[in-house]
């Protein structure tokens, strides 16, 4: 009964939130041709939330750990304002090269930057002025606790997938 119940509400919310750029709907097509893992990424729901967010908090920076195909980092980088930043992690070369060229394509992609490589690594370089930080990926207790000494001015989101 509650599992319906949540079905009922989800699909309410899914059928009342606006459709996404038709850039991010060919972003995971393609993703799911070439990844078959397309629902590694955020839906349309979680994405406007993201944005509300980010607009509520008036954040001008985020930082990412996992971009995968960079579906995640367009809808925030859609939020952000003009001078807004996003910094991204991914370390595999094969789904990054996927989100770069989605990058380029978006008239959002100037305010990301992708860090190739293992996020732990390349956080040291972090310095602590970073408002908001979101973590998209299934997230490790290590990783939280680094990025929480790291950076004291950062609000941790996690959302699990
Ligand atoms: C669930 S997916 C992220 C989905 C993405 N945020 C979106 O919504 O489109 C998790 C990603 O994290 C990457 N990843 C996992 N561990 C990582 C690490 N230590 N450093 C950098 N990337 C990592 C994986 O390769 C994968 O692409």
């Amino acid at each position: 009964m509650e599992a319906e119940m949540a079905k009922i509400v989800e699909d309410y919310v899914d059928a009342h939130t606006d459709n996404v750029s038709i850039l991010l709907e060919e972003l995971i097509a393609e993703t799911e041709k070439i990844t078959g893992r397309s629902r590694w990424s955020i839906g349309k729901v979680e994405g406007k939330l993201l944005q509300m967010l980010i607009k509520f908090s008036n954040t001008r920076r985020v930082v990412e750990v996992g971009t995968f195909t960079g579906y995640s980092a367009l809808v925030m980088a859609e939020a952000l304002p003009k001078d807004g930043t996003l910094t991204t992690f991914e370390n595999s070369p094969e789904f990054a090269e996927i989100a770069l060229r989605y990058f380029e394509k978006s008239p959002y992609g100037q305010k990301i930057q992708l860090k190739l490589g293992p996020a732990l690594q390349s956080l040291q370089a972090i310095p602590d002025e970073v408002k908001t930080l979101f973590l998209l990926m299934r997230i490790n207790l290590l990783m939280v606790s680094t990025l929480t000494k790291q950076c004291e001015s950062c609000v941790p989101v996690a959302l699990f997938s």
